[in-house]
């Protein structure tokens, strides 16, 4: 299958003042009991996104999920689609259908059956029936499967089969409940690539849950990053990784080594801050406003960390600390090294294994210069 490039990624509608949104989640919440598992959740999300939802497990991802549904009734707010108020209007009315968690195929039924259960209901002709099933095999290029039952077929092509049968009845919005989870990881990656292929042929809206960043990452138009029922973060997968507004997202998505400290001086684009930790005082880039005397705490992936066993360091470089190698893993494509400075704080870096050798240039307990340019780093007040 073709992997073209996901062209919503280029129009960004959510930056359009004047654009409607498909759907409008308006302060939603849902409580069991005195429990709340969705709290107070606003959200706008535009036709033709691919939306996801991520989080920890039992964060209210499914609760949400399924509230778009119509499955759950929520204790507060609004959910509005194409202008529609959804309260009240039950799950089989709506312009929405659901993949779920796990695709559920009926085994006994052939790949047709199943993917035509879902027409089961609508009155429409039995040669019309036949078309659209014929319709929704194609488009998830399973045209030749029809005849087979579940079992005869491959996990990536069931879950394509559960696709066909979630978009036969033509929904403006598919919800799609960790949809990848069952497969392992290589074909989970391949399949991510044909979901992406698929939904930017239709343009159905996709909003997805997942608790897998990388897919979220790999996936969508934008995430919603969620913790405790609230939505802690909504933007680009790069908004995320390189912007995050809090130490919860930025540890929540991809590794992050966090610097405690506190504010020296606040000039325009220049954030000086003395940590203790790392026993220096630390320069960011960064136009967040902080107040001098403000406690903070400097965040820098790992693969924006350079590792010289020069004691200048890297010569671009704006901050440098002295450490040693305190642990290395060799993962084939990249070495995570975890360096010790004299505080007893540990740096994570990620170095690339861009050649081919055995030999290591930095190795166990060498005493090496940790370095990183102003603009590496991000300044969180939380
Ligand atoms: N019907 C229910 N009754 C009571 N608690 C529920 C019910 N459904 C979900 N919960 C609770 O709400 C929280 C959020 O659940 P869920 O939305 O399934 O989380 P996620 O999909 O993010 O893992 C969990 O603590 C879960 O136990
Ligand atoms: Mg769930």
């Amino acid at each position: 299958m073709t992997n073209s490039a996901p062209k919503l990624v280029e129009k960004k509608p959510w930056l359009d003042t004047q654009a409607q949104p498909q759907i409008i989640i308006d302060g939603i919440s849902k409580s069991f009991g005195a429990f709340s598992a969705v709290d107070n959740v606003a959200l706008k999300i535009f036709k033709g996104e691919i939306f996801a939802l991520v989080g920890s497990s039992g964060c209210g991802k499914t609760t949400l999920l399924r509230m778009l549904a119509g499955f759950e009734t929520p204790t507060s707010g609004r959910i509005l689609i194409d202008g529609v108020d959804m309260v009240g209007v039950p799950a089989h009315e709506r312009p929405v259908n659901m993949m779920f968690q796990s695709y559920a195929l009926f085994p006994h039924m052939s790949v047709q059956a199943n993917v035509g259960y879902g027409l089961r209901t609508l009155k429409i002709s039995e040669a019309e029936k036949k078309e659209r099933v014929s319709d929704a095999l194609d488009m998830v290029q399973l045209g030749k499967f029809g005849g087979r039952k579940p079992h005869q077929l491959s996990g990536g092509q069931r879950q394509r089969v559960a696709l066909a049968r979630a978009l036969i009845r033509r929904p403006k919005v598919l919800l799609l409940d960790e949809p990848l989870s069952a497969l392992d990881k290589k074909l989970r990656e391949q399949t991510q690539f044909e979901l992406m292929d698929i939904q930017d042929r239709i343009g159905t809206t996709f909003v997805i849950v997942t608790h897998d960043q990388d897919e979220a990452m790999a996936l969508s138009s934008r995430i919603a990053v969620m913790n405790q029922g609230k939505v802690l973060q909504v933007g680009t997968p790069s908004e995320i990784y390189e912007f995050p507004r809090s130490r919860f997202v930025a540890d929540f998505i991809g590794t992050t080594n966090f610097f405690e400290g506190t504010v020296v001086s606040c000039a325009p684009s220049l954030i000086t801050v003395r940590c203790d930790e790392l026993g220096c005082e630390v320069r960011v880039d960064d136009v967040r406003r902080v107040a001098v005397g403000q406690r903070v705490w400097i965040a820098v992936r790992p693969e924006k960390i350079w590792l010289s066993k020069d004691p200048i360091g890297e010569e671009s470089a704006d901050n440098r600390v002295q450490g040693v190698v305190w642990e290395l893993g060799y993962l084939g494509n990249r070495s995570t090294y975890q360096i010790k400075v004299s505080s007893g704080k540990i740096i994570t870096a990620f170095l690339q294994n861009d050649r081919r050798t055995a030999e290591r240039a930095i190795d166990w307990g060498d005493s090496v210069t940790v370095s990183w340019e102003v603009n590496a780093a991000i300044v969180l007040d939380h």
